[in-house]
């Protein structure tokens, strides 16, 4: 794997974040399932297609595009991250039509203009030139094929993000947020840029439509599960981890988390308020 490209996020996600999304592997894959059926939805794959699923992570929407395209489809899951990757790895066995490749996505050397889908569900984000990124996975698509994918709009715009990291606040300073361009989860925020994107790596056609959904945190779990994921997770585990609080302190923080989500419980899990963008284009 070329690891001179996005060298810090391929630092970040083979370390501390790749091994907790495998700790959270279950869990997050039920808080962000609606989000990847939203992008399945939008895109129809259809059997026999051939699937790029970018930034798969532990692979849980590349397993639901092979059923999705079985009979006689391939999806291939690229990722930077080792720990997650092995996961993904494991979870399928040798699950039909499925293979995962360790590359960036950046630069990998996919096949030329041999695919149907480009796929990601908050794979995209992290790409120091998202230009060149989106040219390379543009070149791996068949003329008129389609890329869709979900990233997240302005943290304060998602009340999952806004209501802990508000609470958590109150307790710790919060890193100083990444310039709006730099590779991160919230790098494309700004719709406008991502259309930008879109367009100058060669995409027709882009929608970016704001959607709107609930998020399940700690399914079937409860107000712990949800507080011991928001401590470790995210913005509000980036900050705390930061802050390298002692017991007394993140004792304060677990007994406000604990007031501030109680309203959301509901025999599901703890219930919050999701916003994603869903951009859907194609290739000339
Ligand atoms: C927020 S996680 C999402 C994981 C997975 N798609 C999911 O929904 O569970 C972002 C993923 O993108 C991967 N990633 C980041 N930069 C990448 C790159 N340049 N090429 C391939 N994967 C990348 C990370 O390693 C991580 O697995």
């Amino acid at each position: 794997m070329d690891t001179a490209t996005n060298a810090d996020m391929i630092e970040f996600w083979n370390g501390d974040a790749g091994q907790k999304w495998v700790r959270f592997q279950e869990m997050m894959d039920v808080s962000l399932l609606p989000m990847g059926r939203r992008v399945m939805e939008a895109t129809a794959p259809r059997a026999g297609e051939r699937v790029i699923d970018v930034g798969c992570g532990c692979g849980d929407t590349t397993l639901e595009l092979a059923r999705r395209i079985a009979p006689g489809g391939a999806v291939v899951g690229v990722d930077i991250s080792a720990p997650m990757l092995a996961r993904a790895k494991a979870r399928a066995g040798s699950h039909q039509g499925v293979t995962f490749q360790h590359g960036d996505a950046q630069v990998h050397e996919f096949a030329k203009a041999a695919y149907d889908l480009v796929f990601s569900r908050f794979g995209v984000m992290f790409f120091n030139d998202p230009v060149t990124a989106f040219r390379n996975l543009r070149a791996a698509l068949k003329p008129g094929g389609r890329i869709a994918f979900v990233c997240w709009p302005p943290a304060k715009e998602n009340a999952w993000v806004r209501i802990p990291t508000g609470i958590v606040k109150a307790h710790v300073d919060l890193p100083a947020p990444p310039a709006p361009d730099e590779p991160g989860e919230f790098a494309f925020a700004d719709r406008e840029r991502v259309h930008q994107i879109l367009s100058a790596a060669g995409f027709r056609d882009i929608k970016i439509d704001r959607q709107d959904m609930p998020i399940t945190i700690a399914s079937g779990g409860g107000l712990d599960e949800a507080i011991e994921f928001f401590l470790e997770m995210g913005p509000t585990g980036r900050a705390i981890a930061a802050a390298d609080t002692g017991d007394e302190l993140k004792s304060r923080i677990v007994e406000d988390l604990r007031d501030g989500l109680r309203p959301f419980v509901t025999d599901a899990g703890v219930v919050m308020g999701a916003t994603v963008w869903l951009a859907t284009a194609h290739t000339p």
